[in-house]
């Protein structure tokens, strides 16, 4: 048997980065680094949340952004919602995957959704109905799968019992993204995570969202393909945080990413090159040459 060299990739900047600016970016410029990406060729850009603008005033404009993005045949645009509203505005406008978003750790769940786990879960029921109902894919994101801002170490079984919540609520039908939200994880802990996890979902299937805040996230990455994961999240420029995760520094830079696995002879149908220059838009932005 052939072995895939083919990995998919995320480009999660325009809503993992630009949530965590502290000015408010224009729309205009939002949509210029969208429409800059989408000329890499990426299968998925996440381009923004529709999420209470009390809470993340930085993407208040996401139906804006949403109505003025190119959109290209091949990449999917995926927006995050964590309630029947935020799926009612993202469907009106015509987003192509919903993403909803719980943690492992009950105090990060409380900080950003300002819910138990369960209560995240119970809130996420008109989402995935309504998803479904329009024909479109799931994806549950589970945010602190190493570490948490309040809580330090989370041990794998805690993420293995929020996916299988995820996994209930959804009969299944839904990708699983694994966030390390703090950047912090080591290679070993990455292994012990995906062991645990894959019980419950192939490990083909799980897609890998690599904060970097200690510069291991490629090193955690090469782990993870040793493993059989075949998706990961990145951001363009290294855009990222979370504004409910204190001390989290930058995604995973798609630069970097797309090097290392270009490099070991991985595929990835992303030009390497059109993403340089959706990270200089990235850069002009935030006013920061913050990764790659
Ligand atoms: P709440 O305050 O408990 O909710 O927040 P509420 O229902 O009382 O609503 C408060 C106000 O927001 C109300 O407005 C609602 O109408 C409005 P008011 O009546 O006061 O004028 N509202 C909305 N408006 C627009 N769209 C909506 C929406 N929902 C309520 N969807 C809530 C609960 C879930 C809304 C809030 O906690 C929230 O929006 N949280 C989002 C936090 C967030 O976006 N965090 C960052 C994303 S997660 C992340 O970055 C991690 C990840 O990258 C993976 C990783 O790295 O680990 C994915
Ligand atoms: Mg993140």
């Amino acid at each position: 048997m052939i072995e895939s060299r083919l990995v998919r990739i995320t480009e999660v900047g325009p809503r993992d980065g630009l949530q965590n600016e502290s000015g408010i970016v224009p729309a205009t410029e939002k949509i210029a680094l969208v429409d800059a990406l989408g000329k890499a060729g990426f299968p998925e850009i996440e381009v923004t949340s529709f999420v209470s603008p009390r809470w993340v005033p930085q993407l208040a404009d996401a139906a804006e952004v949403m109505a003025g993005i190119e959109r290209r045949p091949g990449t999917v645009y995926s927006v995050l919602c964590p309630n029947e509203k935020g799926v009612e505005r993202a469907l009106a406008a015509d987003a192509g995957k919903i993403s909803i978003f719980t943690a492992a750790s009950e105090s990060f769940c409380q900080r950003n959704l300002n819910a138990t786990i369960e209560e995240s879960i119970e809130r996420f029921r008109p989402v995935v109905d309504a998803a479904r109902a329009a024909s479109l894919p799931l994806r549950g994101y589970v945010s602190c799968v190493v570490e948490c801002p309040y809580e330090g170490l989370i041990t794998p079984e805690q993420v293995g019992e929020t996916v299988r919540r995820l996994l209930s609520l959804t009969d299944g039908d839904i990708e699983i993204a694994l966030g390390e939200t703090l950047g912090v994880a080591d290679p070993d802990q990455i292994e012990q995570l995906l062991e645990e996890v894959e019980i419950d979902v192939p490990i083909s299937e799980i897609d890998l969202h690599l904060h970097d805040t200690r510069g291991r996230a490629l090193s955690c990455v090469a782990r993870a393909l040793e493993c059989g994961v075949r998706a990961f999240d990145s951001s363009c420029a290294g855009l990222g945080g979370c504004p409910y995760a204190p001390g989290a520094s930058g995604n995973l830079a798609t630069e970097a990413l797309l090097e290392f696995l270009h490099a070991n002879e991985w595929a990835t149908g992303v030009d390497r090159a059109a993403v340089l220059e959706a990270a200089a838009i990235a850069n002009r932005i935030t006013g920061r040459d913050s990764g790659g």
